[in-house]
This record gives C-alpha cells, sequence and structure tokens, in this order.
C-alpha cells in the first residue's frame, strides 16, 4: 500500500497544534501554547478559541514546512472533535472540515482521549522504539480526565476505572493555585518538588472504590492545613514551599499507582502504559519505573512531546482510522464532554 500522508490537527484545549504523519511516523509536530490565560490562573474559553483562530493557519503552515509536505500530497485529514472546549473544538474541526474539502481529500474525527493512548504508536523518523502489545493497561492522567483503560486493539478500548471528581492534572494545578503558583501548575509542581522532601507532610488518600479516583478531598485537605500552618507562622507556604510541592507530588502520584497496581492486579495485564500531560511528571514516571521493576511490567512512558497535547497522537489515530476506511461526514460537529472511547 502507497503510504498515507495525514495532516493531524488539534485544538480542544489551550494548544493550537498541526502534525505531519507518514503512516505512523511523525514528520513534524508543531505546538503553540496559548500565554494569555496564566494572568487568570486557568484557561478561558473565549480566549482560547481567538487564539486559535490566530494561530491555526500558521500552526498548519510551519508543519507542513517541516515536514516538507506540500498541501497536495495529503491523503487525509485528522482532527480532534472532542471531548474539550466547544469553541476550541470548533476553530480546529472547521478549519479541517473546509481544507478537507478545499484539497478533496477525506477528513477523520478523533476521540482526544483515544489520541492521548495511541501516542502510543507515533514513530519519530531515524529513532528505534517500542510499541505496546495488545492487550495493555493505559493510565492517561490529563488537565480533564484521569481514566484507566484496557487497550485491545488500535481501535477497541474498555474504560474501567475513573475519576469521580478532579483529575489527576485538575488536582496539580488547583492545588498550585492554592499554594499560589502560576499556571499551569503541574510542571511548577514538578520541578519545585525535585528540591524537597516528599515525606515532610502527609496527606489523607481519598477512600473510592474498584478502580475510580477521587483528588477534590485531596485538594481540600491541603487548603485546611496551610490556611492552619499559615495563622501559626505567616511565612509557613514561603518557607516551605519545596516540602510542600514535594509532598503533593507525592501523594497524587500514590494514588495513581495505587489503583494502576489494582488494575494489573485485577485484569493479570502487566503491559502498562501511560499517557496525558501528567506523564510528564517526573516523580511519577520513577515511581513507574520502580512499580515496573517490582511487578515484572513491561512499561511504556511516552515521550515528552507526545504527553501533553499535540497533534501528532491525532494524525497518528487518524492513520488507524485510514487504515479501516472510517472517515467523517461533513455534517460531523464537535462535542464539549466525555462520552465513552
Ligand atoms: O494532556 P494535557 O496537555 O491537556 C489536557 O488534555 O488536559 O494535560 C495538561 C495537564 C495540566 O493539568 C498540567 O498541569 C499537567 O498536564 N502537567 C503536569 C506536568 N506537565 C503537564 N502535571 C504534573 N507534572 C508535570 N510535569
Ligand atoms: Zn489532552
Amino acid at each position: 500500500m502507497k503510504p498515507v500522508l495525514i495532516l493531524g490537527i488539534e485544538s480542544s484545549c489551550d494548544d493550537t497544534a498541526a502534525a505531519v504523519s507518514v503512516n505512523d511516523k511523525i514528520l513534524a509536530n508543531v505546538v503553540a501554547g496559548q500565554k494569555v490565560h496564566e494572568a487568570f490562573g486557568g484557561v478561558v474559553p473565549e480566549l482560547a478559541s481567538r487564539a486559535h483562530q490566530q494561530h491555526i493557519i500558521p500552526v498548519v503552515d510551519q508543519a507542513l514546512r517541516q515536514a516538507n509536505v506540500s498541501k497536495k500530497d495529503l491523503d487525509a485529514i485528522a482532527f480532534t472533535n472532542g471531548p474539550g472546549l466547544l469553541g476550541a473544538l470548533m476553530v480546529g474541526s472547521s478549519f479541517a472540515k473546509s481544507f478537507g474539502l478545499a484539497l478533496g481529500i477525506p477528513i477523520i474525527e478523533v476521540n482526544h482521549m483515544q489520541a492521548h493512548v495511541l501516542a502510543h504508536f507515533a514513530r519519530l523518523p531515524e529513532i528505534e522504539s517500542r510499541t505496546p502489545s495488545f492487550p495493555f493497561l493505559c493510565l492517561t492522567v490529563s488537565g480533564g480526565h484521569t481514566q484507566l483503560i484496557i487497550v485491545r486493539e488500535h481501535n477497541d478500548f474498555e474504560l474501567i476505572g475513573q475519576t469521580q471528581d478532579d483529575a489527576a492534572g485538575e488536582a496539580f494545578d488547583k492545588i498550585a493555585k492554592i499554594i499560589g503558583l502560576p499556571y499551569p501548575g503541574g510542571p511548577v509542581i514538578d520541578q519545585l518538588a525535585k528540591m524537597g522532601n516528599p515525606a515532610a507532610f502527609r496527606f489523607p488518600h481519598p477512600q473510592v472504590p474498584n478502580l475510580d479516583f477521587s483528588f477534590s478531598g485531596l485538594k481540600t485537605s491541603i487548603l485546611y492545613f496551610l490556611n492552619k500552618q499559615q495563622q501559626a507562622d505567616a511565612t509557613f507556604t514561603e518557607s516551605h514551599l519545596n516540602d510542600i510541592c514535594a509532598s503533593v507530588q507525592a501523594t497524587i502520584v500514590a494514588i495513581l499507582l495505587k489503583k494502576l497496581k489494582l488494575a494489573s492486579e485485577q485484569t493479570g495485564i502487566k503491559t502498562i502504559a501511560i499517557a496525558g500531560g501528567v506523564s510528564a511528571n517526573s516523580g511519577l514516571r520513577s515511581a513507574l519505573l520502580e512499580a515496573a521493576t517490582e511487578n515484572g511490567w513491561d512499561l511504556f512512558i511516552p515521550p515528552f512531546q507526545f504527553c501533553t497535547d499535540n497533534a501528532a497522537m491525532i494524525a497518528v489515530a487518524g492513520y488507524y482510522k485510514f487504515l479501516k476506511g472510517d472517515f467523517a461526514s461533513q455534517k460531523t460537529a464537535p462535542f464539549a464532554r466525555f462520552a465513552g472511547l
């Protein structure tokens, strides 16, 4: 079969991204972040849509140039159709539909959560990479979702656990805000935690049945803890910043690892993968490596550029749909809420 050239488009939250792939190999992966949200301590949906509108064409142009691919050679355009911010998704999907129509090529809709998982199948040129064998377990931890998934095939997913309230990334970001750190707080906590003691403070673990998660209680207990300490010593947070961050990170990582181990025991699956923005966390990465040695796991951690939101994962997810002839109609519309895999 002739190699398949796909343009991937991602615009579900606050990153405008475009990638070009040939089969499962990524030729270009361009991401434009949005600094405009920093001042607000979180993503402002209207501002996100506007920034996507400004970035989408330059980002696609840059991806095609980097890949050295002419738009006329593309075989299909894959785009995120949800879940995410509706206005943000509209920009990417409208662009993909119009571009597909103009070029006379099919469009492929991609579920953002499936794409995070399929990021494991994105290959970089010149780099030999292993891909997980089926079935494998994937812990997807992002700003909007925390999910445990059995992956049986490129298009066969079973959700076996998820958060009942905040997502793991949301917990990092909201706790960072309580501490007074900038948005997004996950990477900032990660950096500060490197110089802190993870056992300095203990925070309670949620009591959630089965393979589900909860993070909103942790956020509240940290808020109470810091308020109490600040009353006794107004400089407490500032003077214990590294230890607080290290302890928060260690707690979130322990909660995630506990359920991942349980999922592996219950399903008997020892091929383990992580995905989503929080999989960039260094504490989570080292805890996973340790757990893999302890439990005989075959562990898959994606390269950093495929962890946080990107379009390489959309292009690869699109490639597997292309092989099945699974194309979208021009009438399709994006969806905001997660409605299954
Ligand atoms: O997957 P992603 O880029 O976007 C969503 O689909 O949500 O994930 C973003 C989330 C944010 O909550 C961010 O704080 C978190 O991933 N994140 C991290 C790290 N890098 C990104 N959290 C902890 N440690 C990191 N190094
Ligand atoms: Zn994401």
